[in-house]
């Protein structure tokens, strides 16, 4: 669909309008009460969230690239069916398929907790529903269902991107009794760490059986970015670290500092098996709050 037949369809006059975007890719532009919001129908992918009064929560970085078919850098990738590369073949896109599909907007609709988004895919075996609520605070929930006639596992995460003062000076806590995977040293398991986490070097780590709940501890900004889930086993914290951020075309060596990802998913250990004709529904919730 166009963005003038979205418009025509879904769109609500100074609160939801499509517009066409580089490339041609169509993005949704929320407005309400002094908060805004953004985005694309290529991987159902949210690029932007400010609640009014306050700063941008989400990072996108200055150098993504919108392009049909490649993942945005920043924002909320949808990451499914599989997180990280392949398990077996190489030559599949890493993070899996979703973030660079073009999902299918099904509904728009206004409540008093926000302005929802309604959006669908259906990758091999899987129906995904994807429900993006902008209001004061951001909530998104993917549900999946097995379509296939056998059981069936995949991995997910929602792959959200925080802007913050300065990623050297942030605390995340809720992760302390975490048992974590090192991607920087080999898939090392390690043990919980026992204390919030500060980030002094490059950070890929991949937490199990986290509880609901983690926080972004912001004092340069004067903020925290609380982060609540349901049905999400794993959290994955990742920063490049300037040397592998300058060699990504797509975030360079000046934005890296602005940044960091806390995933909300189930992946690794914690991948979701499901019956078929079952369906998962994974949940978060992001607010902020002067701490
Ligand atoms: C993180 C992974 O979730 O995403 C990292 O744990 C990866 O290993 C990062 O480098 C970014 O991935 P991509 O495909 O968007 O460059």
């Amino acid at each position: 669909m166009s963005a003038a037949e979205l418009n025509s369809k879904f769109g609500l006059a100074g609160v939801v309008e499509f517009a066409e975007a580089e490339h041609g890719l169509i993005k949704a532009a929320v407005s309400r009460a002094g908060m805004t919001g953004e985005l694309y129908l290529q991987g159902a992918h949210v690029t932007a969230w400010q609640p009014a009064g306050a700063r941008p929560v989400i990072f996108t970085s200055s150098r993504a690239v919108f392009v049909p078919g490649k993942a945005i850098r920043g924002g909320v990738p949808v990451i499914f069916p599989w997180f990280g590369p392949h398990p077996t073949d190489p030559a599949q896109p890493q993070h899996g398929v979703a973030r660079t599909a073009e999902w299918e907007l099904d509904a728009v609709e206004q409540s008093a907790e926000g302005v929802a988004l309604e959006l669908s895919l259906s990758p091999d075996g899987f129906a995904l529903r994807y429900r993006v609520v902008f209001g004061e605070e951001l909530r998104l929930t993917l549900a999946v269902r097995n379509t296939s006639s056998s059981a069936a596992s995949f991995e997910e995460a929602l792959h959200s991107y925080f802007a913050i003062s300065d990623v050297e000076r942030v605390t995340i806590s809720g992760l302390e009794d975490s048992s974590f995977i090192d991607k920087t040293v080999g898939m090392q398991l390690c043990p919980p760490a026992g204390a919030p986490l500060m980030l002094s070097k490059e950070t890929d780590q991949v937490y199990l059986n986290t509880p609901d709940g983690r926080v972004v501890h912001d004092p340069g900004w004067g903020r925290r970015i609380v982060v609540s889930t349901s049905a999400a086993a794993s959290t994955i914290v990742w920063n490049p670290w300037p040397e592998k951020a300058a060699a990504m075309a797509d975030l360079g060596a000046d934005n890296w500092r602005g940044m960091v990802c806390v995933e909300t998913g189930n992946v690794a250990d914690n991948r979701v098996h499901l019956p078929s004709g079952a369906t998962h529904e994974m949940m978060t919730r992001i607010t902020v709050d002067a701490g």
